[in-house]
């Protein structure tokens, strides 16, 4: 994939993974959209990178999503790249679940149906343009759940099975899918302090960026290169190591 010479949107692009995705774009010589919630994160961004375009937009709410896309059709006619990387992760003890449905209902709306309400609005733009791609931002956990995080982890296996069909459904005519499965990547998901014993973020996007530059459809890093070759049993051993550590580290998860 050539990553000069593009239009890209980036949910979620004013911080973490998604700033690092826009760095690389801008210094391929591709012109970058971003969209978040806050302005002051997006203004940051453009202070970073002038040459960037942003808008607020809440990715939950389907207006927002309409009006982003009705924005992007009619202001960027040579858009070719939708990158969905909006999400955030919550932990959640599921014998204690004592919110509103709102707020467990909010991560499926940002991390499952955003990406693919997005995408079905911007395919047909897209079947129009050169070097056209999605590149949905999935997770490690969707191949094996992080059990603290049942909902979040949820979400990333059915983005991955969308993402999926997605490709097969688009392949025939010029439109890429990909498909990035970060490992824990230190940048503030689910909370600022919660993720810094992750790999850091520009390794992992010089790593994603040289991926997509081969035309890898399912790009993995560290961990995630390995969980993306293993058995459904590996997986499932892996799984329940993983919260047996969690629990160790966080006893207190349980009692919350
Ligand atoms: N870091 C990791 O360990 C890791 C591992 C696997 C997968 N991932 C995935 O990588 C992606 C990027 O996460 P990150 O690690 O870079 O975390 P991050 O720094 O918290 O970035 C998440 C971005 O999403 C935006 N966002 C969240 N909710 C939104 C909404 N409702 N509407 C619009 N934008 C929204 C945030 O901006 P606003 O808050 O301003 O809206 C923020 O810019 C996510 O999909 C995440 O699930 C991360």
């Amino acid at each position: 994939m050539d990553l000069s010479g593009n239009t890209v949107l980036i949910t979620g692009g004013a911080s973490g993974i998604g700033l690092a995705l826009t760095e690389r774009f801008i210094n391929a010589g591709s012109e970058v959209i971003i969209a978040g919630r806050r302005e002051d994160k997006l203004r940051e961004a453009k202070a970073r990178f002038p040459g960037i375009h942003t808008r607020v937009c809440d990715v939950s709410d389907e207006r927002d999503r309409l009006s982003l896309f009705n924005w992007v059709k009619n202001h960027f006619h040579d858009f070719n790249i939708l990158v969905n990387n909006a999400g955030i992760q919550q932990r959640i003890n599921l014998l204690n679940a004592a919110n509103s449905w709102s707020y467990y209902n909010n991560e499926i709306a940002i991390n499952l149906d955003a990406p693919i309400h997005l995408s079905l609005l911007f395919a047909p733009v897209l079947l129009k343009r050169k070097s056209a791609a999605i590149i949905n931002i999935s997770s490690g956990l969707a191949l094996a759940p992080g059990v603290w995080v049942p909902v979040y982890s949820a979400t990333k296996a059915a983005l991955h099975s969308f993402t999926v069909s997605l490709r097969l459904q688009l392949e025939k005519n010029g439109i890429r899918v990909f498909e990035v499965f970060p490992p824990a990547v230190n940048t503030d998901l689910g909370g600022v302090g919660l993720h810094t014993f992750g790999v850091n973020v520009d390794a992992f996007a010089d790593a994603v960026f040289y991926g997509l530059e081969k035309g890898d459809l399912e790009i993995g890093y560290a961990g995630t290169e390995k969980r993306l070759q293993a058995s459904p049993e590996e997986l499932y051993q892996g799984t329940k190591q993983s919260w047996e550590g969690f629990i160790k580290n966080n006893p207190e998860f349980l009692d919350k």
